[in-house]
């Protein structure tokens, strides 16, 4: 029996660098997802509770990209592609049962990316499914596949055929994998682990990120993008539900889509729950929040003295941190109340 050591995001923190970069201005972040170029690092999930075409239309304005999911009939995802008024398409399809024709409406209706999204994507089933997609397809469409957790599985997708990989099992805000099966990699390390491949696969470091901070890591371990569900959730553009007040404040459901309320909603019966619902705040404009991350990446990048995200992952130095540590990198602040 192997054991390892495995970091997260908190169990590290990037070694400021000298750096002669005076403004994030100079500093471009853009990164290349297969032939597709994004200028904001920064996908958005493609959960019923995040990304429809309002979302994804942000996203792409934003420099990012949104994938529509995949928790609706196939003609109600057409229409979603199609209501897209901004950026690259992508929509996300199974392993299963329909998804080779859900795959054909949504390139007829204008994806250009396929997201096949299950939650053990080094999987008999996903090379199947890879296979079938590349013969119906070929090279014309970007195949995103996940999410895997080990440089095995990374290569084995990209071997498949893959263009681009979600990367992390587990670390989801919502997802209670880890506790339902006892397996998992903390997500770092996942990014850490992958990044060795030597596979022309794109790197998308996939759940558990909650801040730029976390972003600017998992950039700098490796990965071309990272793709987030609870920061771009409670915005008014995302998805799916109802604002509710509670004692006078705004708040929308995000939730797992292995959680029962959603499978309840889009199968109508659940079992194997690995997800969990919640009720959040409402945060405002979503545009609001990409434009927090930019900021907060270039000026990741800057205290790493890079200017692209190739300079900050040939630069980075990490250091691990104690407990002691995390809590000094938190806010701290004692005796006072009113901290905002
Ligand atoms: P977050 O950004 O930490 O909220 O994580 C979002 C990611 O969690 C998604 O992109 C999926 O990879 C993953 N995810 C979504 N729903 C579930 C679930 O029900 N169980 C486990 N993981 C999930």
């Amino acid at each position: 029996m192997k054991t390892m050591v495995s970091l997260s995001y908190d169990d590290v923190l990037l070694v400021p660098q000298y750096s002669d970069i005076r403004s994030r201005k100079e500093i471009d972040i853009g990164t290349m997802l297969g032939s597709f170029r994004l200028d904001l690092p920064v996908i958005s999930s493609p959960m019923d509770t995040v990304t429809e075409a309002l979302m994804a239309s942000h996203m792409g304005l934003a420099g990012g990209l949104g994938v529509i999911h995949r928790y609706c009939s196939i003609d109600r995802q057409a229409k979603l592609i199609r209501q897209q008024k901004h950026g690259t398409k992508a929509a996300a399809i199974g392993v299963t049962g329909d998804f080779h024709d859900r795959a054909r409406s949504v390139v007829a209706m204008g994806a250009e990316i396929l997201c096949i999204d299950v939650a053990h994507g080094h999987h008999s089933l996903m090379e199947a499914a890879i296979k079938q997609l590349k013969d119906t397809f070929g090279d014309t469409v970007h195949i995103m596949a996940g999410n895997v957790a080990t440089l095995e599985g990374f290569n084995a997708l990209a071997e498949w055929g893959a263009n681009s990989i979600r990367c992390n099992i587990g670390g989801g805000s919502i997802c209670s994998t880890r506790i339902q099966t006892g397996h998992g990699v903390p997500g770092l390390q996942t990014i850490m682990d992958c990044a060795k491949t030597g596979m022309d696969a794109a790197i998308i470091a996939d759940g558990g990120i909650r801040n730029s901070g976390d972003a600017v890591k998992a950039l700098a371990a490796g990965a071309d993008a990272v793709m987030l569900g609870s920061m771009l959730a409670g915005t008014r553009e995302s998805c799916g539900t109802e604002v509710v007040h509670i004692d006078g404040v705004a708040h929308k459901t995000y939730r797992g889509m292995a959680s029962e309320e959603a499978q309840q909603d889009w199968r109508g019966s659940a079992s194997s729950l690995e997800g969990v619902s919640a009720t959040i705040p409402m945060k405002g404009s979503v545009d609001d929040v990409l434009g927090e991350l930019d900021n907060g990446i270039r000026s990741g990048l800057s205290y790493s003295g890079a200017r692209t995200l190739a300079e900050l992952q040939a630069r980075a130095k990490f250091t691990r941190q104690t407990a002691a540590g995390i809590s000094e990198s938190g806010t701290h602040i004692l005796g006072l109340s009113n901290v905002r």
